[in-house]
């Protein structure tokens, strides 16, 4: 727990998680339980020592060379996932930690790819995260969405495949870019964009976003962890992404001519960075929380939220997040409360239930500003 004067203010926050890849969660206790239960061989310790224990495969967690060293333990992990009720009780144990964090709304991505190269189905792993999703909704009162990731170092052409599949199974419904078109929620909420960054430029993905797009489906992109700044631009150029996951760069860019400019764009389109702090210290992307650039982004107006990406990986949920950003940058109540209005504002959710997260954070912010003697 942080030490700060503001962790119980961090903690009642009602919060909003855009990037949060649900296989990221998958925690090394449940990983070697569900081995056993399929009889799945993990990498054998003589190999890789990491396998050796659950101590030791956290223990290798915190030593990440970067995002393509991560991303061969986050696959191999996955290998544990078999049947829905998998993909449900993974699910399940994300959303019932995030609400103790009070997560009021969630934006979950998925990894198809990594699951169908293994004989498990689109549709297995769909059932068993609605199911999870629902539940969330019934029991924990936590909101959510879906959001099918393509994988960007397979071909394209296997991303159109998998999201023309998910379109024939009807998941998208009639789109998930109006207003509530037809009231009912789609199964899926958007598609996104992840795995190795470089050297898979937005270039490659025209085709997919464009057939997203003509069928009103949502858009996000992972850009800017590892690439450059670029790659956020050709996103929201070639990509018409209506957000960007990391999008780091942007802030962090070097060139500060192109810099300025994406902030200026972010700023004028309302284009959120879905930013994940814990991450980018283990994948190496920043050398410290220290060096998050949480001031200019603030100064600059840009709209973003904080979250935790794989938290299983990277030493923290959510509200690890806050709290990390919190014992460096040690914000203001009413700083914390716009940040947590700019992540609802960004959400993908209906408006009706924006208004009410709003209200929650309203009243919470309200409470503490007059109990800490801020404005
Ligand atoms: N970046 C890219 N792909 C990913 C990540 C990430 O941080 N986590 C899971 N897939
Ligand atoms: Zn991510």
């Amino acid at each position: 727990m942080c030490q700060t004067a503001l962790h119980p203010f961090l903690a009642a926050l009602p919060k909003c998680e855009h990037h949060m890849h649900i296989e990221g969660s998958l925690e090394p206790e449940l990983l070697f339980e569900l081995a056993a239960k399929h009889g799945i061989a993990l990498p054998s310790p003589a190999v890789d020592p990491a396998y050796a224990s659950v101590e030791a495969l956290r223990q290798r967690y915190e030593a990440f060379t970067g995002l393509d060293d991560f991303l061969g333990y986050y696959y191999v992990a996955m290998s544990a996932l078999v049947d829905a009720s998998d993909f449900e009780r993974l699910a399940m144990a994300y959303f019932t930690r995030a609400a103790s964090q009070n997560v009021r709304h969630a934006e979950v991505f998925f990894d198809p790819q990594a699951h169908s190269a293994r004989g498990v189905s689109l549709s297995t792993v769909v059932e068993g995260l609605t199911a999870a999703r629902e539940r969330a909704e019934r029991e924990l009162g936590i909101t959510s969405i879906l959001i099918m990731c393509v994988l960007r170092h397979l071909p394209p052409a296997e991303g159109v495949a998998l999201f023309e599949e998910a379109r024939g199974a009807g998941y998208f419904g009639s789109g998930s870019d109006g207003e509530e078109r037809d009231q009912k929620q789609p199964v899926l909420g958007g598609i996104g964009l992840d795995s190795s960054e470089k050297p898979f430029p937005p270039a490659l993905w025209t085709e997919l976003y464009g057939a997203a797009k003509e069928a009103g489906v949502r858009r996000t992109a992972h850009a800017g962890e590892e690439g450059p700044a670029q790659y956020i631009v050709d996103s929201l150029d070639m990509l018409d992404a209506q957000r960007i996951d990391h999008g780091l760069r942007s802030v962090l860019g070097g060139d500060e001519a192109v810099t300025d400019a994406l902030l200026r764009r972010l700023v004028d389109q309302k284009i959120m960075l879905t930013l994940c702090p814990l991450s980018n210290v283990r994948l190496r992307c920043l050398e410290s929380v220290a060096d998050f650039p949480l001031r200019k982004l603030l100064d600059r107006g840009v709209r973003f939220s904080i979250n935790s990406d794989d938290p299983a990986y990277f030493g923290g949920y959510i509200l690890e997040n806050y709290c990390a950003l919190q014992e460096v940058f040690n914000l203001s109540v009413r700083e914390w409360e716009s940040i947590a209005k700019g992540a609802v504002m960004g959400s993908w959710c209906a408006d009706r239930r924006k208004w009410e997260i709003l209200q929650e954070i309203e009243n919470v912010a309200g409470e503490w500003s007059v109990g800490l003697g801020e404005q």
